[in-house]
């Protein structure tokens, strides 16, 4: 099918070319949806920035366009307005046309990208025996989104997760670890490290308390890095047990990743620092081997290197990122690779981006993209902290989210009388909590700080997972109570638009295209909870306003299938979300 958009784009595409010439061909219409239906459905805003290249009046420029126009099978006579706006009104034998088309399509009309590519999404990437904490949730939820949106619309997806499990860190933990417990690295031990966190702080105390235990330690880490068989298996050792707490969580949230931590790329490091010498891009700055990047200086305005080697020979995050660089293009070719990482982390992304393009490692065409968000703060908009001011637990937080819900669930059962079993109520408590954790995230504009709140995400009402969810049931619910098939309508069914509220909902489920195709490209799922938001609400309305069941044919069967095609547009939406619908809730 082809799109609504698409279809109006190639109309003015041939109006330019006859108005003004085949230099215009592939002009953009710069068409928006309007906001208020009395300027039609959509609006092309180009003659405007024609104007200066013309050298026209803006008005007379629209007018010529309008001229050459043809678009009667499609829209209403197109108006000009204002200071040269064209505004279109659908047709309605269209709008039904194209709504039929979306409901044969199981794919509701969007269409696979033509050239699918190779993208990476780099995402959650937590610290191995550090926590896991809100910003590695966050980089969880809205990289899975990501990935998703990129899978539905073809392109052929690689999932890592660029594990934080190397670095001098492990020296003490190695070393506390074959002290403290080494029953933990006899050949298939099953020793429980338990609550590695807590590991990670007895080891640190150790660290800092004690002189003779930090020079074991740096031992260890020499030993590691030339592959000591007991210092590797105590590595292995705490890499699984965090491997293992990090996947019960990833399981829980529904998340497919590849593990390909920092450690892989350990034999690459060194000829990346030897390539960048042979390049001449390193510099010898206080011992340590670095790269000057352009436009970047510390607090005092002093250049600010990148650190490639430290004096005492070690490598830096930043080499592993350049060495993943290297192999995503050149081993998996990557032409799209997203970084799902906090915006702190901002600098660090430019730098090393533009240390690959100068050694020439970026091949042309592929695209590095960092894709920040925010920081998760409190209701009391400092550091998100538990009331002791410990940091949060992901599980911790995932549960009170699915407890909260079972207790509003539980109280509306009990208020409604209904008869519910124990297996319902767990399903739906779970796939309500983790639902609303996971869209309160997408909702914001990733690229500001967000606050986290259990009452405001657990809404029944406003832009949250449960008022989404709701609006599905509601079909759902109609389905059963009057016993439709929804699969099994009648062939010849189709949707007859009538009551205003029908037109606006019809018109918002054709942008679903559009919308993803602008998510896919420009990486912000919060446009996507906006339309789904906007859809619950247009859904409603018409709802309210008009009967279903109770309508005489053939109006009853139309309204049927605009309910169908709202909830599979709903499921669709969510689904790329990462977001479980339910039935009945
Ligand atoms: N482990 C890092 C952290 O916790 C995130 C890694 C992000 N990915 C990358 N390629 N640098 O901050």
């Amino acid at each position: 099918m082809k799109s609504t958009l698409a279809q109006l784009t190639a109309r003015f595409d041939q109006a330019l070319v006859a108005a003004f010439g085949a230099d215009l061909a592939g002009t953009d219409p710069m068409l928006v949806a309007t906001s208020n239906p009395k300027f039609g459905d959509y609006q092309a805003n180009l003659a405007m920035s024609l104007a200066k290249p013309l050298k026209g009046n803006p008005r007379a420029i629209a007018a010529q366009i309008v001229e050459q126009l043809d678009i009667s099978d499609l829209c209403e006579p197109p108006e000009i307005a204002g200071p040269g706006f064209i505004n279109l009104r659908f047709k309605t034998a269209y709008l039904e046309d194209q709504l039929r088309a979306m409901q044969a399509d199981p794919r509701l009309g969007v269409e696979p990208v033509k050239t699918p590519q190779k993208v990476i999404v780099d995402f959650s990437s937590p610290n191995i025996a550090k926590e896991m904490h809100v910003g590695h949730l966050r980089s969880t939820i809205i990289g899975d989104s990501i990935a998703r949106v990129q899978e539905f619309m073809g392109n052929d997806v690689l999932r890592l997760n660029h594990v934080g499990d190397w670095g001098t860190q492990f020296g003490m933990l190695i070393t506390h670890l074959k002290e403290a417990c080494p029953e933990a690295l006899e050949a298939d031990s099953k020793v429980d490290i338990g609550d590695l966190v807590a590991f990670y702080k007895q080891a640190k105390k150790r660290f800092d308390d004690d002189d003779n235990f930090r020079t074991r330690s740096r031992e260890a880490v020499v030993g590691l890095q030339a592959g000591d068989a007991i210092a590797t298996k105590a590595w292995q050792t705490l890499c699984n047990q965090s491997r293992h707490e990090f996947q019960k969580l990833y399981d829980r949230l529904d998340i497919q990743i590849q593990e390909r931590g920092e450690s892989f790329y350990n034999p690459l490091l060194a000829d990346v620092v030897k390539d960048l010498a042979s390049l001449g891009l390193l510099v010898e700055d206080q011992g340590a081997k670095v790269v000057f990047a352009d436009g970047f200086t510390n607090k005092d305005g002093d250049p600010l290197p990148l650190i490639i080697q430290k004096t005492d020979g070690g490598y830096n995050y930043a080499t592993t990122d350049l060495a993943a660089i290297r192999y995503r293009t050149q081993q998996d070719g990557a032409e799209r690779v997203l970084y799902v990482v906090d915006a702190g982390q901002g600098s660090h992304f430019a730098q090393v981006f533009q240390v690959a393009a100068k050694a020439g490692w970026i091949p042309d065409g592929v695209e590095l993209t960092h894709v920040p968000f925010g920081v998760v703060q409190g209701e009391d908009g400092k550091k998100f902290k538990t009331r002791s001011g410990d940091t949060v637990k992901l599980k911790d937080l995932l549960d009170e989210a699915v407890s909260r819900a079972r207790t509003d669930l539980e109280s509306r059962i009990q208020a409604e009388e209904r008869q519910e079993t124990e297996e319902f109520i767990q399903d739906v408590a779970e796939a309500v909590g983790l639902g609303a954790v996971k869209y309160a995230d997408l909702s914001q504009n990733r690229t500001s700080n967000y606050i986290f709140s259990f009452d405001k995400m657990l809404a029944l009402a406003g832009n949250t997972a449960p008022y989404m969810l709701y609006a599905y049931v509601r079909v759902q619910g109609i389905s059963r109570k009057g016993d439709i098939d929804f699969d099994h309508l009648p062939a010849e069914a189709r949707i007859h638009l009538e009551d205003d509220s029908e037109f606006a909902l019809a018109r918002h489920l054709l942008q679903l295209d559009e919308v993803l195709e602008e998510v896919a490209q420009d990486l912000y799922p919060s446009r996507l909870c906006q339309y789904l938001f906007e859809l619950s609400q247009k859904f409603n309305q018409f709802y309210d306003r008009c009967s279903v069941l109770q309508a005489a044919e053939p109006q009853r069967t139309s309204r049927l299938l605009l309910c169908d095609l709202t909830a599979k547009t709903l499921n669709l939406g969510l689904s790329l979300l990462g977001i479980r619908v339910l039935e009945r809730m």
